[in-house]
């Protein structure tokens, strides 16, 4: 089984920014952590960041016959991205979102995803946790959804 790990704008920041709402982990950190945990499930994972929507729309359209899900953290392009929640659409292949901050205890403008309902489902709020969570849950779910 391989998995896509999508990370969207400023999360390449992690460890420095705002660490109050997103931890002291940077990104590398996060994904040596999933790693381990991907190892656990015999999951091979490509993990991927980029700042530019256009290129996670390409990230998310190259995955297609590649990946057999994805877990995306769309950062801020979560609350605008309709490109983002297209493609996801379009290549239709299982996708969880996740958020390291909870989005609905924040402000207003991030309680709405544009993404999320173009995946089966959202973890939000439980720090880099989010991304072990939403791997386990897609793995889970693929697993009983094998075609
Ligand atoms: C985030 C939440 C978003 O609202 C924000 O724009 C981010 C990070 C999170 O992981 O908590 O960049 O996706």
């Amino acid at each position: 089984m391989k998995i896509l790990i999508l990370n969207g704008p400023n999360l390449n920041l992690l460890g420095s920014r705002e660490p109050d709402k997103y931890g002291k982990d940077t990104l590398k950190d996060i994904e040596n952590f999933l790693r381990k945990e991907a190892e656990k499930l015999n999951v091979e994972i490509i993990f991927e960041q980029s700042n530019i929507e256009g290129e996670l729309v390409t990230k998310i359209q190259q995955a297609k016959g590649i990946c057999d899900g994805i877990v995306i953290n769309p950062a801020a392009y979560t609350h605008t991205s309709i490109a983002l929640r297209d493609s996801l659409l379009a290549v239709d292949i299982p996708a969880v979102e996740i958020h390291l901050s909870n989005i609905h205890k924040r402000e207003e403008f991030r309680h709405v995803s544009m993404t999320a309902p173009a995946c089966i489902g959202q973890i939000t709020g439980f720090g880099k946790n989010s991304y072990k969570l939403g791997l386990i849950a897609l793995y889970d779910y693929l697993l009983q959804n094998q075609k």
